[in-house]
């Protein structure tokens, strides 16, 4: 390719690639596969790569990373990031609405602003003629943390604003989080490399934001929401509401849930509906945040020496509880960890009831110094499971009872051990009964195997009575033998028996996670395909060839070799096999049987709807597309189809049956 066709493709992509970045992660609607997305990334990281120059600091390939840095330098808010007031009750949100009155000497009903106080972490973004200049924590308000590269690679941050009228320069505020979703994700992978769990979404957000190495930021699914702006100029708002409309058709990621609250009545309404709903958000709000939608008002109320008078958060009521330990008892985990867990005098905590709480292991509870009988601190954090804060040790009696851990496993008898250098006890025994629950839950879950219908009591019934031994035995369940579980009607049975026959096409990546082998999560199942790129190598690969891997550490290597190397595994996969499951199918990109080849679609299936036949395309390595053009390499044909089939034949492109296609894929 020329340079000049390079320069020109290069801006097309970065054009594709920040639209759909666009819809995907501000508007929440994307028009495309993620396959596709991803493979559009690649193209562009290949063309940066082979004509550096063609590199620019908004490109979305710059969302990756940079090279670590030595450490943060200081960056200093042109106008102060001030906090807030709180308010606890109706009663001090109903002096804050009389104070607003008596400042600006007014008994006008004041309009007022309603957002989501989210729990995560203050940045401002400086854009300069609409380009991201910098980003920096709120620090002490004054000066914060140059943190750009981190910034960069949050995908809901435009890298470049967008619409008629860009602003020269604007200083915009808001709050970084973590969805729930992708905090016990985190954990969960934090959890299968032994490394410590964040406690709270806020936490995960603040230790991801504050990376020497953005590299690991990148890794990191965060998010953020605009709530207001520093310094300004170029943009003309005459509410709060509007800025916030403007700042929206800039690009920016604006919370759907803010509301105009035409008087303090309807604040509260407000504060009471944003309680109930705050568990059913995908992300953790503390509180609702409550601003003077006029714009004059607040600049004639201005500030005092930390937070405006324009503006209160009313909190919600805290997450935390006091309760006692009635006993410590041990859970079995997937890789035999051994976790104690507090067993507590049931109490409600935030709306929810609460009698066991992680006590995560030993070290943990010699900390906390936590005994059986002790009255607690408990708090909810996020999705993970309640936790003991700390001990009250003004209500000991004396007769508080210190924790040891059993010398034999709970649930197989085997006895404990406890290996060098590691904070977990652990069961021995790969054949006992709470790890193998454990390893077939871990295989059913959505964003390993995906199996809908499979949850964890059925799996623990089907163990129980020894219906199943491994995971290769769920695939020769019939509806008769699920019909049979308590909760299970013949209906959900019959879409249990589909899920898990569907699911043996989920691909090798998904697989490679399944399988659960130590210290191997989802991103490096992927690393591991992309890298040896089918199984029989995956299977075969020395540990030098593991470990040369990027991304790959010893730790990781010695897992994988270690796990193939198991006669046990190796039984485990030839059954797999034996039973169909596909070792076969490559979704991460190349290599799959349809890679790099696209496929259009036209006329009625048989067999399945349009929809998920350009499933079957992605999920093959392949794409679909809507559109015919000359690149389309095969145009699958069904009834009735009409111009577009005409279309492919004045093309002379390559037309094909839906059957063909089935046998593309060997179905
Ligand atoms: S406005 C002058 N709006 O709460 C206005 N803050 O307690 C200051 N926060 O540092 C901030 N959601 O980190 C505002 N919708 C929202 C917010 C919000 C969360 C955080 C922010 C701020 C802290 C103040």
């Amino acid at each position: 390719m020329t340079f000049d066709a390079a320069q020109i493709q290069a801006a097309e992509l970065r054009e594709y690639l920040t639209y759909h970045n666009h819809r995907y992660y501000v508007l929440d609607d994307p028009e495309i596969s993620d396959a596709q997305y991803d493979r559009a990334m690649r193209q562009l990281l290949d063309l940066e790569q082979e004509y550096p120059q063609l590199k620019t600091p908004d490109s979305p390939t710059q969302r990756v990373g940079a090279p670590p840095l030595a450490a943060f330098v200081s960056a200093s808010h042109e106008m102060p990031m001030l906090s807030l007031d709180n308010a606890f009750d109706d009663l001090e949100l109903a002096e804050f609405d009389a104070r607003v009155k008596r400042f600006l000497d007014t008994t006008a009903t004041i309009e007022y602003v309603a957002e989501p106080k989210l729990d995560g972490l203050a940045v401002e973004l400086v854009f300069v003629d609409g380009r991201l200049q910098m980003g920096s924590t709120r620090g002490d308000g004054v000066n914060g943390e140059n943190i750009t590269q981190n910034i960069k690679t949050i995908r809901a941050i435009p890298l470049q604003l967008s619409g008629a009228h860009i602003p020269p320069r604007v200083d915009v505020r808001g709050e970084v989080i973590m969805r729930r979703d992708a905090f016990a994700a985190l954990n969960a992978q934090r959890e299968i490399n032994d490394e410590p769990l964040f406690a709270n979404p806020r936490n995960a957000a603040a230790g991801s934001l504050r990376q020497l190495d953005s590299t690991i930021t990148a890794s990191r699914r965060l998010d953020m929401y605009c709530y207001g702006i520093g310094r300004v100029d170029g943009i003309d708002a005459k509410t709060h509401w509007e800025l916030l409309g403007k700042l929206k058709q800039l690009g920016l990621k604006i919370n759907p849930l803010i509301e105009i609250c035409p008087g303090p009545a309807a604040v509260r309404d407000y504060f009471q509906r944003m309680g109930q709903r705050r568990e059913q958000l995908p992300y953790e709000i503390d509180g609702i945040v409550v601003k003077v939608n006029r714009m004059d008002w607040q600049q004639q109320l201005g500030q005092k020496s930390r937070s405006p008078r324009w503006a209160i958060a009313c909190k919600f009521p805290a997450q935390q509880e006091v309760t006692q330990i009635e006993a410590i008892d041990v859970q079995v985990g997937r890789t035999g960890a051994i976790t104690p867990v507090a067993k507590m005098t049931p109490v409600q905590v935030g709306g929810v009831q609460v009698s066991r709480a992680t006590l995560h292991n030993i070290d943990e509870i010699t900390r906390k110094d936590v005994r059986v009988g002790d009255w607690v601190v408990i708090q909810r954090a996020g999705d993970v499971i309640p936790e003991v804060v700390k001990v009250i040790e003004s209500r000991r009696n004396g007769r508080e009872t210190p924790f040891e851990m059993p010398a034999l496993c709970p649930v197989c008898d085997a006895a404990i051990v406890r290996f060098e250098g590691e904070s977990a006890h652990r069961c021995p025994n790969l054949s006992c009964p709470a790890q193998l629950k454990e390893r077939i839950k871990h295989f059913a879950t959505k964003r390993a195997m995906d199996i809908d219908g499979l949850g964890g009591k059925i799996i623990n019934q089907l163990v129980d009575k020894k219906l199943i031994h491994d995971v290769a035995d769920l695939f020769l369940l019939d509806v008769e033998t699920l019909a049979g579980m308590d909760r299970m009607a013949q209906k959900s049975a019959r879409n249990t028996v589909t899920a898990i026959q569907e699911s043996k096409l989920r691909g090798l990546a998904r697989l490679i996670f399944a399988l659960g082998i130590r210290f191997i999560g989802e991103h490096t199942a992927r690393l591991l395909v992309e890298a040896l790129g089918c199984f029989e190598n995956i299977r075969n690969a020395s540990f030098e060839e593991l470990s040369a891997i990027d991304g790959v550490g010893p730790q990781m290597a010695e897992s994988v070799r270690r796990f193939f190397e198991s006669p046990q595994n190796q039984a485990l996969l030839s059954r797999m096999q034996s039973v169909g499951v596909r070792f076969d199918i490559d979704t991460s990109g190349d290599g799959g049987v349809l890679a790099g080849q696209i496929f259009l679609f036209t006329g009625t299936l048989q067999t399945m709807p349009r929809s998920e036949a350009q499933k079957q395309v992605e999920a093959f390595g392949g794409r679909a597309v809507n559109s015919i053009s000359r690149k389309v390499d095969w145009v699958v044909v069904g009834a009735d189809a009409g111009s577009k089939a005409e279309k492919a034949r004045q093309l002379d492109l390559k037309i094909i049956t839906e059957a063909d296609f089935f046998k593309m894929i060997k179905k």
